[in-house]
């Protein structure tokens, strides 16, 4: 049987929808997460794009996530389930015990869906008004920010715009 690593930051997170052979803990070198991709698809709508997950190369960063192993026919899947600008990068992932060839799914500035940066403040506010067809933008950043904390990942973008959404819709800190 042919076995695949990937590597996920965003949603495989907390929601791996696909049967997995083994999950750790795992990170890649010079990447960080950014909410920095337009969602017409998942999270908004054409109209008003939410704003999900990227990748973006930052030369000494680490970004931390978890690895699953996964078969071939789980790859055909999250192809098709990330299609809208996400393509597959090979990467090295460092897990707890050993560092393993792997894949992950990033969205580059070529594709027509890439938002970009903005200020912090005005992403917060996209997030707050953005829903789509696999619910809304806030909790997509919610549940991943709870995920991070459980996992004891710090990521200082997340944190900020969770504790920014939590603020304006006024839901409970934690
Ligand atoms: C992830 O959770 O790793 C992921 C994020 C965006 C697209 C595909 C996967």
């Amino acid at each position: 049987m042919q076995d695949f690593w990937i590597f996920g930051y965003g949603s495989l997170i907390w929601r791996p929808d696909f049967p997995f052979l083994e999950s750790r803990p795992g990170n890649i070198c010079h990447w960080s997460r950014r909410f920095w991709q337009g969602s017409h698809d998942h999270r908004g709508t054409e109209n008003r794009p939410g704003r999900v997950l990227t990748l973006i190369e930052r030369e000494g960063k680490r970004c931390h996530g978890r690895a699953f192993r996964v078969t071939k026919e789980v790859l055909a899947h999250l192809d098709q389930r990330e299609k809208n600008g996400y393509k597959r990068h090979d990467v090295s992932i460092q897990l707890p015990s050993m560092r393993v060839a792997g894949i992950v799914y990033i969205a580059s500035q070529q594709n027509a869906a890439f938002l970009g940066d903005a200020p912090l403040e005005a992403i917060a506010d996209q997030i707050c008004q953005s829903e789509g067809p696999s619910g809304s933008n806030v909790e997509y950043l919610t549940k991943l920010a709870d995920a991070l904390k459980d996992l004891r990942i710090n990521d200082d973008h997340v944190f900020r715009l969770d504790a920014l959404v939590r603020k304006k819709l006024d839901l409970d800190t934690n």
